[in-house]
């Protein structure tokens, strides 16, 4: 220690703030949740109406909520169904933004084909059968 103490206490306040800075790294770099372990329950069986085909954009996508489906169509009439459930850590996912999937809960985006974008996401969103039927969006 040194006798002026300005040594002692910029040593102190070195040693605190590496700590804390320690802890936050720590914190920061742990590892994502587990996915949940349990399959997911399906919500809806073929047949079930999810809504107009014409809720879901070109170049956009439409999330039904009720039934945890999101649909994407990445160009005129391909319709693409998504389980709506975030492969981070279960979340409903939110809006479909800008040509992405957005989850509200921790940021992750999908692309339009169910690709992540942006984690943390670790994996692609469980495709689901869909079908246009007169005007509407069905599973399949
Ligand atoms: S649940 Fe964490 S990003 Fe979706």
């Amino acid at each position: 220690m040194q006798a002026d103490g300005i040594g002692a206490v910029s040593r102190r306040a070195v040693v605190g703030t590496g700590g804390v800075l320690a802890a936050a790294t720590l914190a920061g770099c742990a590892a994502p949740p587990a996915p949940p372990t349990v399959a997911p329950t399906a919500v809806g069986s073929a047949g079930t109406r999810l809504g107009p085909a014409a809720d879901v954009p070109v170049g956009g996508g439409h999330v039904f909520t009720d039934l945890e489906v999101v649909v994407t169509q990445p160009s005129a009439g391909e319709f693409r169904g998504f389980s709506a459930e975030c492969t981070h850590t279960g979340c409903i996912v939110g809006s479909v933004t800008d040509g992405l999937i957005v989850c509200p809960c921790h940021g992750s985006r999908y692309r339009l084909d169910g690709t992540v974008a942006d984690g943390p996401a670790p994996r692609p969103l469980r495709p689901r059968a869909v079908r246009q039927v007169d005007g509407n969006l069905e599973l399949a």
